[in-house]
Parts: C-alpha cells; sequence; structure tokens
C-alpha cells in the first residue's frame, strides 16, 4: 500500500526519495509526493497524481541540492486519487506523510475545524493540523507535539513528520504500520520498507508499534509514546538488491513465476531429512509433548495465503490422525466470536507478514491463549515478530502484486508443519514418507514442468486474451489450487474468473457455460480423476470452451486446448498445474497490454482493514 520515505544526510534528499518511493512503487499506489528543505530550511514540496515518472518529471523542472527530507506513495482510501489528497500534508509548519487509517479522524477534525481550513478530504492532513496544534509554531519540540498527537489518534500509522522550524530532524511513529530507519555514515534513511534502503546501508533499525523515534543525520533517538526510552536494536538488512530487480525478466511476475525451483529449496532447505524420512522444523518451538497433543488447526490468510491454507488442509487431513483443519479468510475471522478449543494451534499466513486483517487475526487468537505459528516471508515483518514462533517460507522479496512463488511456498510449509504433528503423533513412515520424498523432488520438479510448458502457455493465451469470463474447476486438492489460479487470472488480466469444484457444478453454475465463458479445467491423476473427466463432458456438451490441464499423458477429450505436464509425482501434481495457471495468467496479461506487476486497484501489502 502506501510507501513512505525519508532521508537527512550529506547528500542529496531528492535522489534517495525518489529511487527510494520506485522501490516501493510494488506495493501499489496512485499519487506520490516529496518535500525537501534548504539550509535555511525553505521547504520545497512537490506532488503530483500518477506514477512516480510524473513525480520525477516534475521534480526536473525544481532540482534540488537539499539534504533533508520526506517522501510518500499515497493508495487512497480517504478521498479520491488527487494532487491535494497526496502527501506530504503541509497544516502550518508541519510536513506530514502517513500509512494507514486514522479511525477517529472525524472527531479530531471537529476539534480543528475552527483553527485550520482543510485543503483535502484525507484523514492523515487531519493528523498534520493536530500535531500542528501541539507545535505551536515551535514552541515545544517536534516530537513532543507528534507524541501529544497519537495519544489522541485511534487506528494505524506509520508517519514522518517535519518541520520548517526544526532544521534537519525527522521524526517518525509507527502504529500497526512498518517503518524502518536506516543508519549510514553520516546519513539516516528512513523507509515502510527495508528494501528502499538497499544500496545505501544495510543496518537497520525496525520500530515497533508505540515507538517514536527522532532522527537526524547522525542520531536516532527512540521512546515509548510514554515517554520510556527504547535501546536501538540494530539488525542486518538480509535482502539483497539482486533480489528486488527484474533479472533481465520483462516483469517480476514472470521472474518470480520462474524462479520458483529456487525460491522453494530455500523453504525447504534444512527442513527435510529424507535419510530418516522426517520433516525437522526449527522455527515452531513446539516441543514434541505439546505437538501431540494439537487436536485443531486453525489456519489464517488472505487472498493467496488463504488458498494456500485450504490446499494445505486438504493434504494435512490426510496424514495427520484426529486433527481438524479450518481454514478462514482473516477479515471476516477477526469479526466472528469463534470458540477455539483450547488444544489448537493457528497458522498465521502472510507474505508480507504486515496485512492488517491477518495481523489482527494473530491478536485475537493470541488473546485465548492458543499458540500461534506464522508462515510468512517477509523477514522482521510485524506478523513475524508478535507469533509465538513461525517458519519463514523464505522465497525472497515478492514484488509483484500478483503472488505466485509464496503460494507454491506457503502451500508446502504448512504441509511440513502438517507431517511435524503427525510425526510426533507417531503416524507410520509408511504413511509420511511418500510426501515427504515428493516434497524434496518439487524443486526439481517445478523446473521440468515449466520449461516444458512456457511456450505452449503462451500460445494458448493469445487465443483466450479477450474472452470476459472464465470458470476455474477442480475436485480435491485441484479445487483449492483452482481457486488460487483463477485469483490470479483475474487480478492481472482483469478477466472476470470463478473457481468451482467440479461436483457443484450441476449446482448452478453449470448455466453459464455459453461462448462469453471459457472453463479452465485442472485435471491431476488420482482418485477423482475419472469423476472430474465426467464432468468436463458435461460442460463439453453444453459447448463449452474448454482448457484441460493435467498429467495424464493419455487424456483425450476432443477439449479446445490441452496442457500436458509430466512428472513422477503423485500427492502434489496439483501445485505443478498451477504453474500452468500461473503462466497462463500472466500471458493473458502481457498479451492485453496490462501492468503485469501493478495490476489498477491493487496494493501488495494491505495494511489497512
Ligand atoms: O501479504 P499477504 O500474504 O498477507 O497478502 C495476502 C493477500 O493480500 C495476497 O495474497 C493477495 O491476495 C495477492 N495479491 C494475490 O495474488
Amino acid at each position: 500500500m502506501c510507501g513512505i520515505v525519508g532521508y537527512v544526510g550529506d547528500k542529496n534528499a531528492q535522489d534517495f526519495l525518489v529511487s527510494g518511493l520506485k522501490r516501493l512503487e510494488y506495493r501499489g499506489y496512485d499519487s506520490a509526493g516529496v518535500v525537501t528543505f534548504d539550509d535555511d530550511n525553505r521547504a520545497t514540496l512537490i506532488k503530483t497524481k500518477g506514477k512516480i515518472a510524473d513525480l520525477e518529471a516534475k521534480l526536473m523542472g525544481n532540482k534540488r541540492e537539499d539534504k533533508v527530507g520526506i517522501g510518500h506513495t499515497r493508495w487512497a482510501t480517504h478521498g479520491e486519487p488527487s494532487e491535494v489528497n497526496a502527501h506530504p500534508h503541509q497544516v502550518g509548519d508541519i510536513y506530514l506523510v502517513h500509512n494507514g487509517i486514522i479511525e477517529n479522524y472525524k472527531e479530531l477534525k471537529a476539534t480543528l475545524e475552527g483553527k485550520y481550513e482543510f485543503k483535502s478530504e484525507t484523514d492523515s492532513e487531519v493528523l498534520a493540523a493536530l500535531v500542528d496544534s501541539f507545535y505551536e509554531g515551535g514552541r515545544y519540540p517536534l516530537t513532543n507535539a507528534v507524541v501529544q498527537a497519537l495519544k489522541l489518534v485511534q487506528g494505524t500509522y506509520g508517519i514522518a513528520v517535519m518541520s520548517d522550524k526544526n532544521p534537519g530532524e525527522i521524526v517518525v511513529a509507527r502504529a500497526g504500520s512498518p517503518l524502518v530507519i536506516g543508519v549510514g555514515h553520516g546519513e539516516t534513511l528512513i523507509a515502510s520498507d527495508a528494501s528502499a534502503l538497499l544500496g545505501h546501508t544495510k543496518q537497520a533499525i525496525y520500530l515497533n508499534d508505540g515507538e517514536v523515534a527522532t532522527v537526524t543525520d547522525k542520531s536516532v533517538e527512540i521512546k515509548t509514546l510514554n515517554a520510556e526510552p527504547v535501546s536501538a536494536k540494530v539488525e542486518e538488512i538480509e535482502t539483497n538488491l539482486a533480489a528486488i530487480q527484474k533479472d533481465g525478466y520483462e516483469h517480476f511476475l514472470l521472474k518470480e513465476i520462474m524462479e520458483q525451483p529456487r525460491s522453494l529449496k530455500e523453504t525447504l532447505r534444512g527442513r527435510i531429512d529424507l535419510r530418516d524420512g522426517m520433516v525437522r522444523l526449527g522455527g515452531p518451538g513446539l516441543p514434541e509433548k505439546e505437538l501431540r497433543k494439537v487436536k485443531h488447526l486453525v489456519i489464517v490468510g488472505c487472498g493467496t495465503a488463504y488458498n494456500a491454507g485450504l490446499l494445505a488442509s486438504y493434504y494435512i487431513e490426510r496424514f495427520a490422525p484426529e486433527v481438524t483443519v479450518e481454514v478462514v479468510v482473516a477479515s471476516e475471522y477477526r469479526y466472528r466470536q469463534a470458540y477455539i478449543p483450547k488444544d489448537s494451534v493457528a497458522l498465521i499466513v502472510s507474505q508480507s507478514g504486515e496485512t492488517a486483517d491477518t495481523l489482527a487475526c494473530l491478536r485475537e487468537i493470541k488473546k485465548q491463549g492458543i499458540k500461534t505459528i506464522g508462515i510468512v516471508n517477509a523477514i522482521g515483518s510485524t506478523i513475524a515478530r508478535e507469533v509465538d514462533g513461525g517458519t519463514y517460507v523464505h522465497v525472497g522479496p515478492e514484488i509483484s502484486v500478483a503472488s505466485t512463488k509464496a503460494f507454491t511456498s506457503q502451500a508446502i510449509a504448512m504441509v511440513m508443519f502438517g507431517l511435524t504433528i503427525a510425526q510426533a503423533k507417531g503416524v507410520r513412515s509408511g504413511i509420511l514418507r511418500p510426501y515427504i520424498e515428493e516434497i524434496a523432488k518439487m524443486p526439481a520438479e517445478i523446473q521440468k514442468v515449466l520449461e516444458e510448458v512456457k511456450g505452449p502457455v503462451w500460445e494458448i493465451a493469445r487465443r483466450y486474451k479477450d474472452y470476459d469470463h472464465a470458470i476455474y474447476l477442480g475436485r480435491d486438492t485441484a479445487y483449492p489450487t483452482a481457486m488460487e489460479a483463477a485469483l490470479k487470472l483475474k487480478e492481472i488480466s482483469y478477466i472476470d474468473a470463478n473457481a468451482y469444484a467440479f461436483g457443484e457444478l450441476k449446482h448452478g453454475p453449470l448455466a453459464l457455460v455459453d461462448d462469453r465463458f471459457f472453463e479452465f479445467a485442472m485435471l491431476p491423476t488420482g482418485e477423482l480423476y475419472e469423476k472430474a473427466v465426467s464432468n468436463v463432458q458435461e460442460v463439453l456438451a453444453r459447448g463449452g470452451h474448454v482448457i484441460a490441464v493435467t498429467n495424464r499423458a493419455d487424456f483425450d477429450l476432443g477439449v479446445e486446448s490441452v496442457v500436458k505436464i509430466t512428472t513422477s509425482l503423485k500427492i502434489f501434481v496439483p501445485v505443478l498445474l498451477n504453474l500452468v495457471a500461473q503462466l497462463f495468467a500472466y500471458y493473458v496479461a502481457l498479451e492485453k497490454g496490462l501492468d503485469v506487476d501493478q495490476p489498477r486497484n491493487l496494493a501488495k501489502s494491505v495494511t489497512v482493514e
């Protein structure tokens, strides 16, 4: 979602602010702005609707040598995308950028209305005014004014605040929206995502909720809102520059699809013991005694993370005895008054580790005294820090808004967690070993499939790009996979795509089959294969335009298009079929000439409700 950057040091601030905002572009935004201050503390504030490239063009006419400033990319929540609603907001002496939502902004605005004339529709401008009201033209220290204001705020925020009366000082604070302070030589940098700092410094301080930092080129002073000093922990940023570059690919999405052999290998590294036929996960930190007692798993996530959870649940139910698995959509679950039995473990699934709804669920579940285990990618993210234990999926930065490599690794990481429960419960190795052996083989199998299908899938995508609707179909483990596949197509190609379990067709969706629709049938071999094939026949009998994706070499149903994959896997075939669906979605969007990595209206990390 929105992005924050800040700079104070001896170099050109505009340069860092713009390059930092570019790094945060992938998070999704619709307007951008920067403010910098010269040696006499005169501000230059430039904002624009649209892309960073538009901001850059505006800055060309306002090239500054200023050494301090803050910048922002905004993803509209309150008020349309426009220059006036873009950040930084300036009110009185205060310049402020804000990620998150101030829930009580209307009440706060009412108290400030006589004193300030508001130009925008945003909650953030109200916060700027509130800070200004406590600052009183520099009568009080900027940090104190920020703290006083934040004490009145309900909601979430990551903020960076400057004043033209406090040269060389930036005040930052967070509650529910990430902020990282990069510690350089003679410079301090600020970002809402560590990737913006790469190439400048590898040393970072991750601010915690309820903390406020006063930042200059040489110092970082952190306190809580209650004025208790906090000793800053400087950590090494684990990502490197190569990981956030396109590596010769036209889009991050294609790069991320193609790098799955490697990213899954990272997920598995050190966790699969083929000699003993065991999964060994250190991160969850649950002793065997506790794992044995687990009777119920709650898997919480949004979007792709939810789909990955659903897929994992089908597998876990097969081999973990007397364990029920419930997979829930975080935005719903947080408001349900669900009873969670005491012998439960909750898996909190999130690529970014910052998704607001998932985080809210985590906090609710913890209140009930239930053990929480994170299945997270972003190291040091809020969810990763708040869970009781966890398994990082280690797929490296996922930049494209559409999640691909994270899905594969999240699903497998959850299956591995299920396997550790089954191991602790004494399930026979004869039952678990085939899963473990297949998981170990998956990176190589993924590599093979990607190479095999890339060309043919592109060809097929060209033929289906102009359809308005798509129906994705699957049974058993191929059903959650079909859900994920449909999500991918809709979010990047804007084709209306929905997934159904094959068995549900006759209960309604079959009525949709006509020339405006194509049907994407996922047909892994297995117990229900023949039944799924019969369902495809029902679609064909009604004139359906079917694309079949299968590992059955002898598949021959006279459908419009077929993608056959070759694999020695038997259990995890749906994960391989999903690679076909990922490529298909990518090529459809590419052929339509769409913004593949940053689809309209979406953001990579959904930090607001
Ligand atoms: O960062 P998270 O895994 O918590 O994100 C959850 C969803 O927002 C995310 O998976 C979203 O559905 C993707 N855009 C799907 O490709």
